[in-house]
Protein backbone atom coordinates (compact mmCIF):
# COMPACT_ATOMS: atom_id res chain seq x y z
CA UNK A 1 0.00 0.00 0.00
CA UNK A 2 1.06 3.87 -0.86
CA UNK A 3 2.41 5.81 1.87
CA UNK A 4 -0.60 8.48 2.64
CA UNK A 5 0.63 12.08 1.10
CA UNK A 6 -0.29 14.89 3.20
CA UNK A 7 -1.59 17.89 1.69
CA UNK A 8 -1.05 21.95 2.54
CA UNK A 9 -3.51 23.83 0.96
CA UNK A 10 -4.98 27.77 1.68
CA UNK A 11 -8.70 27.75 1.56
CA UNK A 12 -10.77 31.23 1.17
CA UNK A 13 -12.01 32.29 4.23
CA UNK A 14 -13.81 35.54 3.47
CA UNK A 15 -14.64 37.72 0.80
CA UNK A 16 -11.92 40.70 0.45
CA UNK A 17 -13.12 43.97 1.41
CA UNK A 18 -10.23 46.62 0.48
CA UNK A 19 -6.85 45.57 0.28
CA UNK A 20 -6.60 41.58 0.16
CA UNK A 21 -4.81 40.27 3.56
CA UNK A 22 -3.96 37.68 4.88
CA UNK A 23 -6.82 36.27 6.80
CA UNK A 24 -8.79 36.34 3.94
CA UNK A 25 -7.84 32.38 3.67
CA UNK A 26 -7.17 29.72 6.15
CA UNK A 27 -4.42 27.07 6.21
CA UNK A 28 -5.50 23.73 5.82
CA UNK A 29 -3.63 20.22 5.95
CA UNK A 30 -5.31 17.00 4.74
CA UNK A 31 -4.24 14.14 2.95
CA UNK A 32 -4.56 13.28 -0.52
CA UNK A 33 -7.67 10.96 -1.50
CA UNK A 34 -7.33 7.80 -3.77
CA UNK A 35 -7.47 9.44 -7.25
CA UNK A 36 -10.69 7.55 -9.60
CA UNK A 37 -10.98 6.49 -13.35
CA UNK A 38 -10.29 9.34 -15.80
CA UNK A 39 -8.11 11.65 -12.68
CA UNK A 40 -4.90 12.25 -12.29
CA UNK A 41 -3.05 13.36 -9.55
CA UNK A 42 -0.70 16.51 -10.10
CA UNK A 43 2.16 17.76 -7.66
CA UNK A 44 2.51 21.61 -8.08
CA UNK A 45 5.26 22.97 -9.27
CA UNK A 46 4.59 26.75 -9.79
CA UNK A 47 1.64 29.48 -9.60
CA UNK A 48 1.16 32.37 -11.26
CA UNK A 49 -0.50 35.18 -9.66
CA UNK A 50 -2.78 37.55 -11.38
CA UNK A 51 -4.74 40.38 -10.03
CA UNK A 52 -7.82 39.42 -11.94
CA UNK A 53 -7.33 35.67 -8.80
CA UNK A 54 -9.05 38.86 -6.64
CA UNK A 55 -11.76 39.00 -8.73
CA UNK A 56 -12.09 34.76 -8.42
CA UNK A 57 -12.34 35.63 -4.51
CA UNK A 58 -14.34 38.16 -4.57
CA UNK A 59 -17.52 37.93 -6.55
CA UNK A 60 -19.08 36.80 -9.95
CA UNK A 61 -17.11 37.47 -12.85
CA UNK A 62 -16.59 36.22 -16.28
CA UNK A 63 -16.84 33.12 -13.99
CA UNK A 64 -18.79 32.52 -10.75
CA UNK A 65 -17.18 33.13 -7.47
CA UNK A 66 -14.88 30.68 -6.13
CA UNK A 67 -17.37 29.45 -2.57
CA UNK A 68 -15.87 30.39 0.55
CA UNK A 69 -14.30 27.28 2.05
CA UNK A 70 -12.72 26.01 -0.84
CA UNK A 71 -9.33 25.84 -2.02
CA UNK A 72 -8.27 29.40 -3.92
CA UNK A 73 -7.06 28.25 -7.39
CA UNK A 74 -4.02 29.67 -9.91
CA UNK A 75 -2.93 29.04 -13.11
CA UNK A 76 -0.31 26.50 -12.59
CA UNK A 77 2.01 24.06 -13.81
CA UNK A 78 2.46 20.65 -12.06
CA UNK A 79 3.51 17.13 -12.62
CA UNK A 80 1.95 14.32 -12.87
CA UNK A 81 2.76 11.97 -9.62
CA UNK A 82 -0.16 9.27 -10.64
CA UNK A 83 -2.80 9.16 -13.61
CA UNK A 84 -6.07 7.11 -14.49
CA UNK A 85 -6.35 9.19 -17.44
CA UNK A 86 -5.70 7.75 -20.99
CA UNK A 87 -2.45 10.04 -22.76
CA UNK A 88 -1.39 11.36 -19.06
CA UNK A 89 1.78 9.73 -17.56
CA UNK A 90 3.54 9.77 -13.62
CA UNK A 91 6.36 12.66 -14.90
CA UNK A 92 4.36 14.64 -17.32
CA UNK A 93 4.43 18.46 -16.58
CA UNK A 94 1.12 19.44 -17.09
CA UNK A 95 -0.98 23.43 -17.21
CA UNK A 96 -4.28 23.99 -15.75
CA UNK A 97 -6.33 26.26 -13.28
CA UNK A 98 -5.05 24.02 -9.88
CA UNK A 99 -5.44 24.94 -5.97
CA UNK A 100 -3.20 26.58 -3.93
CA UNK A 101 -2.16 22.95 -2.61
CA UNK A 102 0.91 20.66 -2.58
CA UNK A 103 -0.97 18.13 -4.62
CA UNK A 104 -4.07 18.70 -6.85
CA UNK A 105 -6.79 15.68 -8.47
CA UNK A 106 -7.81 17.22 -12.03
CA UNK A 107 -9.97 15.80 -14.59
CA UNK A 108 -8.61 18.28 -17.27
CA UNK A 109 -12.11 18.86 -17.96
CA UNK A 110 -12.33 21.98 -15.45
CA UNK A 111 -12.12 25.63 -15.97
CA UNK A 112 -10.05 26.12 -19.21
CA UNK A 113 -9.08 22.95 -19.58
CA UNK A 114 -5.56 20.83 -18.98
CA UNK A 115 -2.60 20.28 -21.06
CA UNK A 116 0.31 18.10 -21.20
CA UNK A 117 3.51 20.05 -21.72
CA UNK A 118 6.45 19.25 -24.15
CA UNK A 119 9.20 17.99 -22.24
CA UNK A 120 11.64 20.46 -21.21
CA UNK A 121 9.19 22.89 -21.09
CA UNK A 122 10.41 25.47 -18.78
CA UNK A 123 7.65 25.88 -15.74
CA UNK A 124 8.28 29.52 -15.75
CA UNK A 125 8.49 31.10 -18.85
CA UNK A 126 5.26 28.94 -19.89
CA UNK A 127 3.76 30.62 -17.07
CA UNK A 128 4.85 34.05 -17.77
CA UNK A 129 5.58 35.20 -21.43
CA UNK A 130 4.46 32.47 -23.02
CA UNK A 131 0.95 31.86 -20.70
CA UNK A 132 -1.60 34.51 -20.29
CA UNK A 133 0.71 37.59 -19.66
CA UNK A 134 2.11 37.55 -23.06
CA UNK A 135 -0.97 36.61 -24.97
CA UNK A 136 -2.81 39.20 -22.94
CA UNK A 137 -0.24 42.06 -23.95
CA UNK A 138 0.04 40.88 -27.63
CA UNK A 139 -3.59 40.66 -28.85
CA UNK A 140 -4.59 44.01 -26.36
CA UNK A 141 -1.44 45.35 -27.83
CA UNK A 142 -1.94 44.68 -31.94
CA UNK A 143 -5.44 43.45 -32.48
CA UNK A 144 -7.23 45.89 -30.47
CA UNK A 145 -4.50 48.83 -29.76
CA UNK A 146 -3.27 48.26 -33.61
CA UNK A 147 -0.21 50.32 -32.84
CA UNK A 148 1.64 51.79 -36.18
CA UNK A 149 5.44 52.90 -36.82
CA UNK A 150 5.92 56.62 -35.17
CA UNK A 151 2.90 56.63 -33.33
CA UNK A 152 2.82 57.47 -29.48
CA UNK A 153 1.77 54.29 -27.50
CA UNK A 154 1.27 54.72 -23.49
CA UNK A 155 1.16 52.10 -21.37
CA UNK A 156 -0.06 52.03 -17.69
CA UNK A 157 1.39 49.32 -15.15
CA UNK A 158 4.12 49.65 -17.08
CA UNK A 159 6.17 47.76 -15.08
CA UNK A 160 3.97 44.80 -14.49
CA UNK A 161 4.01 41.20 -16.49
CA UNK A 162 1.47 42.72 -19.16
CA UNK A 163 2.20 46.30 -18.72
CA UNK A 164 5.76 45.65 -19.82
CA UNK A 165 5.35 42.82 -22.62
CA UNK A 166 2.67 45.44 -24.35
CA UNK A 167 4.98 48.36 -24.35
CA UNK A 168 8.20 46.31 -26.04
CA UNK A 169 5.50 44.81 -28.38
CA UNK A 170 4.89 48.29 -29.17
CA UNK A 171 8.45 49.44 -29.57
CA UNK A 172 9.02 46.21 -31.62
CA UNK A 173 6.29 47.99 -34.14
CA UNK A 174 8.12 50.95 -34.62
CA UNK A 175 6.35 53.27 -31.92
CA UNK A 176 7.65 56.26 -29.10
CA UNK A 177 6.78 54.21 -26.07
CA UNK A 178 6.02 55.69 -23.08
CA UNK A 179 5.43 54.13 -19.59
CA UNK A 180 3.59 54.46 -16.29
CA UNK A 181 4.31 52.61 -13.28
CA UNK A 182 5.13 53.09 -9.21
CA UNK A 183 8.32 54.19 -7.87
CA UNK A 184 11.91 55.26 -9.33
CA UNK A 185 13.47 51.66 -9.53
CA UNK A 186 10.20 50.12 -11.72
CA UNK A 187 10.73 53.56 -13.86
CA UNK A 188 14.20 52.94 -13.94
CA UNK A 189 14.06 49.33 -15.28
CA UNK A 190 11.50 50.43 -17.82
CA UNK A 191 13.75 53.30 -19.49
CA UNK A 192 17.47 51.45 -19.15
CA UNK A 193 16.42 47.88 -19.47
CA UNK A 194 12.72 47.26 -20.75
CA UNK A 195 13.53 50.09 -23.84
CA UNK A 196 11.05 52.30 -22.99
CA UNK A 197 11.57 56.13 -24.42
CA UNK A 198 10.13 57.42 -20.89
CA UNK A 199 8.54 56.37 -17.91
CA UNK A 200 6.71 58.30 -15.43
CA UNK A 201 6.29 58.13 -11.72
CA UNK A 202 2.91 58.63 -10.80
CA UNK A 203 3.54 58.15 -7.14
CA UNK A 204 6.02 60.89 -7.36
CA UNK A 205 5.21 62.86 -10.68
CA UNK A 206 2.25 64.72 -11.83
CA UNK A 207 1.32 62.47 -14.18
CA UNK A 208 -0.98 64.72 -16.40
CA UNK A 209 2.00 67.39 -16.62
CA UNK A 210 4.10 64.54 -17.75
CA UNK A 211 2.15 63.20 -20.26
CA UNK A 212 1.08 66.87 -21.66
CA UNK A 213 5.24 67.25 -21.82
CA UNK A 214 5.68 63.61 -23.75
CA UNK A 215 3.14 63.49 -25.73
CA UNK A 216 2.98 67.00 -27.41
CA UNK A 217 0.57 65.39 -30.51
CA UNK A 218 -1.57 63.58 -27.96
CA UNK A 219 -1.50 59.92 -27.28
CA UNK A 220 -2.38 57.61 -30.48
CA UNK A 221 -2.46 54.15 -28.11
CA UNK A 222 -3.72 54.21 -24.68
CA UNK A 223 -2.84 50.37 -23.21
CA UNK A 224 -5.25 50.55 -19.81
CA UNK A 225 -4.03 47.98 -16.63
CA UNK A 226 -5.15 50.88 -14.05
CA UNK A 227 -8.52 52.61 -14.73
CA UNK A 228 -9.55 55.46 -12.47
CA UNK A 229 -7.70 58.73 -12.28
CA UNK A 230 -4.48 57.64 -14.78
CA UNK A 231 -7.41 56.30 -17.66
CA UNK A 232 -8.92 59.85 -17.43
CA UNK A 233 -5.49 61.69 -17.91
CA UNK A 234 -4.59 59.52 -20.94
CA UNK A 235 -8.65 60.23 -22.57
CA UNK A 236 -8.15 63.88 -21.57
CA UNK A 237 -4.51 63.78 -24.39
CA UNK A 238 -6.02 61.57 -26.70
CA UNK A 239 -4.80 62.12 -30.14
CA UNK A 240 -6.83 62.05 -33.56
CA UNK A 241 -7.96 58.34 -34.43
CA UNK A 242 -7.20 57.01 -31.13
CA UNK A 243 -7.07 53.46 -29.83
CA UNK A 244 -7.79 53.12 -26.28
CA UNK A 245 -7.74 49.51 -25.03
CA UNK A 246 -9.28 48.69 -21.58
CA UNK A 247 -7.37 45.40 -20.75
CA UNK A 248 -7.44 45.88 -17.00
CA UNK A 249 -8.61 48.52 -13.82
CA UNK A 250 -6.67 47.26 -11.10
CA UNK A 251 -6.56 50.98 -8.92
CA UNK A 252 -10.32 49.66 -8.58
CA UNK A 253 -10.12 46.19 -7.76
CA UNK A 254 -10.09 46.89 -4.23
CA UNK A 255 -13.37 48.75 -4.22
CA UNK A 256 -15.85 47.72 -2.17
CA UNK A 257 -18.59 49.71 -3.06
CA UNK A 258 -19.95 48.87 -6.59
CA UNK A 259 -18.22 46.64 -8.46
CA UNK A 260 -15.77 49.19 -10.57
CA UNK A 261 -16.57 52.83 -9.16
CA UNK A 262 -18.10 55.39 -11.32
CA UNK A 263 -16.81 55.26 -15.11
CA UNK A 264 -14.25 57.91 -16.44
CA UNK A 265 -15.46 62.12 -16.43
CA UNK A 266 -13.17 62.58 -19.70
CA UNK A 267 -15.03 59.73 -22.20
CA UNK A 268 -16.53 62.15 -24.15
CA UNK A 269 -13.37 63.28 -25.55
CA UNK A 270 -13.76 59.83 -27.15
CA UNK A 271 -15.95 62.10 -29.42
CA UNK A 272 -14.06 64.66 -30.03
CA UNK A 273 -11.57 62.59 -31.13
CA UNK A 274 -12.85 59.94 -33.30
CA UNK A 275 -11.34 57.72 -31.15
CA UNK A 276 -12.11 54.11 -29.73
CA UNK A 277 -12.11 52.83 -26.48
CA UNK A 278 -12.76 48.42 -26.56
CA UNK A 279 -12.33 46.27 -23.86
CA UNK A 280 -10.79 42.23 -23.96
CA UNK A 281 -10.59 39.47 -22.47
CA UNK A 282 -7.53 37.52 -23.59
CA UNK A 283 -9.80 34.46 -24.03
CA UNK A 284 -11.73 36.15 -26.92
CA UNK A 285 -8.45 35.14 -28.93
CA UNK A 286 -7.82 31.84 -27.82
CA UNK A 287 -8.46 30.21 -31.65
CA UNK A 288 -5.25 32.70 -32.29
CA UNK A 289 -3.12 31.68 -29.36
CA UNK A 290 -0.13 29.65 -31.72
CA UNK A 291 -0.06 32.71 -33.94
CA UNK A 292 0.92 34.65 -30.43
CA UNK A 293 3.22 32.14 -28.85
CA UNK A 294 5.39 31.78 -32.53
CA UNK A 295 5.99 35.36 -32.37
CA UNK A 296 6.46 35.74 -28.94
CA UNK A 297 9.13 33.10 -29.21
CA UNK A 298 11.02 34.54 -31.89
CA UNK A 299 11.45 38.02 -30.37
CA UNK A 300 12.54 36.47 -27.00
CA UNK A 301 15.16 34.61 -29.22
CA UNK A 302 16.18 37.52 -30.81
CA UNK A 303 16.52 39.22 -28.10
CA UNK A 304 13.57 42.40 -28.32
CA UNK A 305 11.41 41.57 -25.52
CA UNK A 306 12.55 40.69 -21.59
CA UNK A 307 10.85 38.24 -19.75
CA UNK A 308 11.62 39.35 -16.10
CA UNK A 309 10.14 37.44 -13.63
CA UNK A 310 9.18 38.03 -9.78
CA UNK A 311 9.76 34.90 -8.07
CA UNK A 312 8.69 33.81 -4.48
CA UNK A 313 9.00 30.80 -2.75
CA UNK A 314 6.72 28.25 -0.70
CA UNK A 315 3.32 27.80 -0.28
CA UNK A 316 3.09 29.17 2.79
CA UNK A 317 3.59 32.55 1.25
CA UNK A 318 0.71 32.43 -1.34
CA UNK A 319 -1.75 35.07 -0.10
CA UNK A 320 1.14 37.53 0.35
CA UNK A 321 2.89 37.23 -2.80
CA UNK A 322 -1.20 37.35 -4.31
CA UNK A 323 -0.90 41.08 -2.39
CA UNK A 324 2.50 41.90 -3.60
CA UNK A 325 0.50 42.92 -6.98
CA UNK A 326 -1.88 45.57 -4.90
CA UNK A 327 0.73 46.93 -3.36
CA UNK A 328 2.64 47.02 -6.16
CA UNK A 329 5.78 44.93 -4.62
CA UNK A 330 6.28 42.83 -8.06
CA UNK A 331 8.38 43.65 -10.87
CA UNK A 332 7.65 41.89 -14.03
CA UNK A 333 5.46 38.63 -13.59
CA UNK A 334 4.67 37.37 -10.42
CA UNK A 335 5.40 33.21 -9.88
CA UNK A 336 5.71 31.32 -6.89
CA UNK A 337 7.72 28.29 -7.13
CA UNK A 338 6.35 25.25 -4.70
CA UNK A 339 9.24 22.76 -6.04
CA UNK A 340 11.01 21.15 -8.93
CA UNK A 341 10.06 19.05 -11.23
CA UNK A 342 11.84 15.45 -10.76
N1 LIG B 1 -8.16 41.61 -20.20
C1 LIG B 1 -7.52 40.47 -19.93
O1 LIG B 1 -7.78 39.39 -20.48
C2 LIG B 1 -6.44 40.50 -18.89
C3 LIG B 1 -5.57 39.39 -18.73
C4 LIG B 1 -4.53 39.48 -17.79
C5 LIG B 1 -4.40 40.64 -17.01
N2 LIG B 1 -5.30 41.66 -17.19
C6 LIG B 1 -5.17 42.89 -16.41
O2 LIG B 1 -3.92 43.46 -16.73
C7 LIG B 1 -3.48 44.25 -15.61
C8 LIG B 1 -2.05 43.86 -15.28
O3 LIG B 1 -2.02 42.50 -14.85
P1 LIG B 1 -0.65 41.77 -14.54
O4 LIG B 1 -0.93 40.33 -14.35
O5 LIG B 1 0.32 42.19 -15.56
O6 LIG B 1 -0.26 42.38 -13.13
P2 LIG B 1 1.03 43.29 -12.82
O7 LIG B 1 0.90 44.52 -13.65
O8 LIG B 1 2.24 42.47 -12.93
O9 LIG B 1 0.84 43.63 -11.28
C9 LIG B 1 -0.06 44.57 -10.86
C10 LIG B 1 0.59 45.97 -10.84
O10 LIG B 1 -0.47 46.93 -10.79
C11 LIG B 1 0.01 48.11 -10.21
N3 LIG B 1 -1.00 48.65 -9.29
C12 LIG B 1 -1.50 48.05 -8.18
N4 LIG B 1 -2.40 48.87 -7.60
C13 LIG B 1 -2.45 49.99 -8.37
C14 LIG B 1 -3.19 51.20 -8.29
N5 LIG B 1 -4.08 51.43 -7.30
N6 LIG B 1 -2.99 52.15 -9.24
C15 LIG B 1 -2.11 51.96 -10.24
N7 LIG B 1 -1.38 50.82 -10.37
C16 LIG B 1 -1.56 49.86 -9.45
C17 LIG B 1 1.30 47.75 -9.45
O11 LIG B 1 2.38 48.39 -10.10
P3 LIG B 1 2.86 49.89 -9.66
O12 LIG B 1 3.94 49.69 -8.65
O13 LIG B 1 3.31 50.47 -10.95
O14 LIG B 1 1.65 50.55 -9.07
C18 LIG B 1 1.42 46.25 -9.60
O15 LIG B 1 2.76 45.84 -9.75
C19 LIG B 1 -4.46 43.98 -14.48
O16 LIG B 1 -5.39 45.04 -14.44
C20 LIG B 1 -5.15 42.70 -14.91
O17 LIG B 1 -6.41 42.56 -14.35
C21 LIG B 1 -6.30 41.62 -18.11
Amino acid sequence: MKAELKNRQWLIAARPRGLVKESDFRWNETSVPPIKDNQILVRNIVFSFDPTQLGWMSMDTYIPAIPLGQVMRAGAIGQVVESNKPGFSSGDLVQGLFGWEDYTISQGDGLFGMQKLPPGTDPLLALSLFGTTGLTAYFGTLAVGQPKAGETFVVSGAAGAVGSVSGMIAKIKGCRVMGIAGGPEKCDWLTKEAGFDVAIDYRHEDVGAALSASCPKGIDVYFDNVGGEILDLALARLANGARVVLCGAISRYNETEGVFGPGPRNYFNLTFRGARMEGFLVFHFAKRYQEAISALSTWYEEGKIKNKIDLQHGLENAPNTLIRLFTGANLGKQLLKLADPQ
